[in-house]
Formats: C-alpha cells, sequence, structure tokens
C-alpha cells in the first residue's frame, strides 16, 4: 500500500503520488476563488507523553468568504487579528465549515454567529437547520465553484470543502482526512473507522490536485495518467 519513492514523494496508493509543497506555499490564487492557509495545523508528541496539536485553518476568498475550521479556542485572537491584516471582520465571513467536531478545528464557531455554519453534516444559519443530503453522500455546493463533500471515517460525520479553478487545479480543503503529506503511519491511529476512511481518501486522491491536510502543510497529488 505504501511505497517510498524517494526523499520528497511517495507513492500512497495505485497511481497516486504526493508530493509536499515548500512550506511558504500558502496561497493558492484563483478564479473566482483563491484559497489561503491561515495557519497550517501541527500534531508533536511531546517528551511527556501528551501530544501538541492544532488544525489548520483555511480561508476561500471570491464571491463567498468561505473559513474552513477555526482553530482551537486558543487561536482566538490570532484568528480575529490574522482576518484583520486582510481587511476581515467577523462579520464578513459568509460560511464557516467546521470538518469535524474536534476542538482544535471548531474551538472558535462563536466568533461566527451570523455566518452559514456547515459543522460535519449539519448546516445551520442562526438556529434554522437546513436540509442537506450530506449524509447520504451527495454533496453540499456553496456554489459553482465551491462544495463541502462528504469524506467520512475519521469521524462519522466528516467533510471536506472542495475548491476548482485555482492556479493549481482543484484544491481539497481535507480537514483530518489526511494529517499530513505522509501520513500512512498516523491516520489510522486517529481514525473512527478505517475502511470508511480509506474510501474518503482515495476519492479525494483522484479528484483534488492539492490537497490542505488538518495537520501540517498543503500537497500535491501527482496521478500516472
Ligand atoms: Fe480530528
Amino acid at each position: 500500500m505504501e511505497t517510498i519513492m524517494g526523499k520528497d514523494s511517495k507513492v500512497v496508493c495505485g497511481g497516486f503520488q504526493t508530493v509536499p509543497l515548500s512550506e511558504s506555499r500558502s496561497d493558492f490564487p484563483g478564479q473566482p476563488y483563491s484559497v489561503s492557509v491561515l495557519k497550517a495545523g501541527y500534531c508533536l508528541l511531546q517528551a511527556d507523553g501528551t501530544i501538541r496539536a492544532d488544525g489548520t485553518i483555511t480561508l476561500i476568498t471570491g464571491p463567498r468568504t468561505i473559513l474552513v475550521d477555526t482553530g482551537g479556542p486558543w487561536d482566538r485572537d490570532f484568528l480575529l487579528e490574522t482576518l484583520k491584516e486582510r481587511g476581515l471582520g467577523p462579520g464578513d465571513i459568509d460560511v464557516v465549515v467546521g470538518t469535524h467536531g474536534h476542538s482544535d478545528h471548531i474551538g472558535n464557531l462563536s466568533l461566527f454567529p451570523t455566518a452559514v455554519m456547515i459543522v460535519g453534516y449539519d448546516v445551520s444559519e442562526g438556529d434554522a437547520y437546513r436540509p442537506n443530503k450530506l449524509a447520504e453522500g451527495h454533496a453540499y455546493r456553496i456554489d459553482e465553484h465551491v462544495s463541502v463533500v462528504p469524506s467520512p471515517g475519521h469521524t462519522g460525520q466528516h467533510v471536506s470543502v472542495q475548491v476548482t479553478g485555482t492556479s493549481e487545479g482543484t484544491v481539497l480543503v481535507a480537514g483530518d482526512l489526511f494529517e499530513c503529506c505522509s501520513d500512512e503511519d498516523s491516520w489510522r491511529d486517529v481514525s473512527m473507522d478505517t475502511a470508511v476512511q480509506e474510501v474518503s481518501r482515495l476519492e479525494a486522491l483522484r479528484t483534488a490536485d492539492v490537497i490542505i491536510p488538518g495537520h501540517g502543510l498543503p500537497f500535491r497529488v501527482l496521478r500516472n495518467s
């Protein structure tokens, strides 16, 4: 299932190969949507046995302004300041997506009470919950360029956000569908259902050109075809 091809590349499965992007690569301009990683997540085992972890925070700008994951509660000031540097206040965010309900991904939802909130398979605006078919495996389209796609496994209702038309092609903001570029030794340990997640991961590798993982830097997917 896993074959190391060299220092910077790795076959994940079949014809899919993932390649880390440069550490400085956090912006993926596009038309009509651009994707920016505001904070790359991490997961670090400490000497005392604890794990220091935070989830990746990603901003999608275009016709709608979309925040994917909000980091942990400790990221509150960072998030507000980083949005401010981009000329944005909390009220400017149209949609907030929480890929799944872990504390290092949805710690700041309350900063955005006016946004459409998509957390796992729940889609709400204020206290009004919108019907959707995420649980039946269907994407929830924000518009023709941005879709929230079900990607279960890490948790039962995990979602990812697919953005088409960037300079790098299709970008998938993947939450913890992927921990990082080379996560074959780690993702199963934190998966609620590895068989289901394997299917979700293969679908992501089939369709995305760049994947933004939940606890690492963006990486490119190469397909042999
Ligand atoms: Fe998680």
